[in-house]
């Protein structure tokens, strides 16, 4: 629902045929992401996620979540969690997210998210939830999947939902969690009345999934990771790392990473002129790369505790009153206030 902001707008109309336009405010589009504080970010991370999400908030309205209650389901290690915590808000800064415009909160600072999550539980079947990807991998590799982790999706759909949410920017590999939100947002409108937006997910084909050292998908589980904030000599020494085709007369694996930092024309020079000489590509990239984390690096560095801490009590105030404004709306339409 957009209220017309503009009341005094005349509205057109043509003799002998009624005709009323309601002219529309310019609306922000609302935008929601979160992390899982369960370990250090790697460059897949920042291009696949962070950085449009930067990108995005220069026009859209946000909230950015620290996904910890998210993170539970597979880290049982409370000064771990902790130090994690304090990372993402960390990270988030360092990119370029600014907790005076964006809300940067904790999930766990905002028990509508559990209690909105429950009640999507409610409407949703085992089988559905069965086809999601994370519980499936779990279950194929033989593992014990957690309650938790089975009904993540509808925890994640909670995140989105409760704020009206338009986009989300995120990995190719989360795209099937945001189904997930727009189905639960339909059951629950089709059940109690309109109630929840359906959002989109916002995934940008060419940094989609972002290979790693070996090729394959950029992921912690698989240690093929580039990490964002490590050191110079971090970043050189995963960077040595990639896995190089002898035969082939440019290193693939070097250059799909490579071109997510260069423009493709000036690339192509670079791979020509050193064709064969991988150490000296190699070093090339180090050196693109760094000049794209060095400056985050150092704002992440001066980002101090009383900030994290400042960051967090406000975002999470600012976060539990649009998300308390909604919850009442929705415990008001499935019954439980008398
Ligand atoms: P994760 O912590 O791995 O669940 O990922 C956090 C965010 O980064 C999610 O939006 C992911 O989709 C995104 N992401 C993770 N790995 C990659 C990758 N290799 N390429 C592109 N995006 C990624
Ligand atoms: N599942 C996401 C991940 O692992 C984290 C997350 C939790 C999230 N809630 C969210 C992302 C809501 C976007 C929107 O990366």
């Amino acid at each position: 629902m957009s209220a017309n902001l503009c009341p005094h707008f005349p509205s057109f109309g043509s003799a002998g045929a009624p005709f009323s336009a309601t002219i529309l405010p310019m609306q922000k589009q609302r935008l929601f992401t979160g992390l899982q504080p369960s370990g250090a970010l790697h460059i897949g991370n920042y291009l696949g996620a962070l950085k449009q999400t930067t990108e995005l908030l220069q026009s859209a309205e946000g909230l950015v979540m620290i996904a910890d209650y998210h993170a539970l389901t597979t880290l049982k290690d409370p000064s771990e969690l902790r130090e994690n915590i304090a990372g993402v808000v960390r990270d988030y800064v360092a990119v370029g997210v600014d907790p005076k415009k964006a809300i940067i909160f904790q999930q766990s600072s905002v028990p509508q998210h559990t209690e909105l999550a429950w009640i999507l539980d409610c409407l949703v079947t085992v089988p559905f939830l069965m086809q999601a990807h994370a519980y499936k991998d779990k279950v194929a590799k033989g593992l014990d999947a957690n309650a938790g982790l089975f009904t993540y999706p509808m925890l994640m759909a909670a995140d989105i939902l409760l704020y009206d949410t338009d986009i989300v920017p995120v990995g190719a590999d989360q795209k099937q969690h945001v189904e997930y939100a727009r189905e639960a947002a339909v059951k629950f409108n089709t059940a109690f009345g309109e109630t929840f937006k359906e959002p989109k997910e916002k995934i940008l084909d060419a940094v989609a999934v972002v290979p790693g050292t070996d090729g394959k998908k950029m992921s912690k589980s698989y240690s093929n990771t580039i990490p964002l904030f490590g050191t110079k000599d971090e970043i050189q020494k995963a960077v040595m790392s990639i896995v190089t085709d002898s035969k082939a007369e440019s290193p693939e694996n070097v250059y799909n990473i490579h071109r997510l930092f260069r423009d493709r024309e000036e690339l192509s020079a670079l791979y020509k002129e050193n064709k064969g000489k991988y150490k000296a590509l190699k070093d090339a990239l180090v050196e693109d790369i760094e000049a794209v984390v060095g400056p985050m690096r150092a704002r992440r560095e001066s980002i101090t505790d009383n900030d994290v801490k400042a960051i967090l009590a406000d975002g999470g105030e600012r976060a539990r009153a649009q998300a308390e404004k909604k919850m009442a709306d929705v415990r008001n339409k499935v019954g439980v206030t008398i």
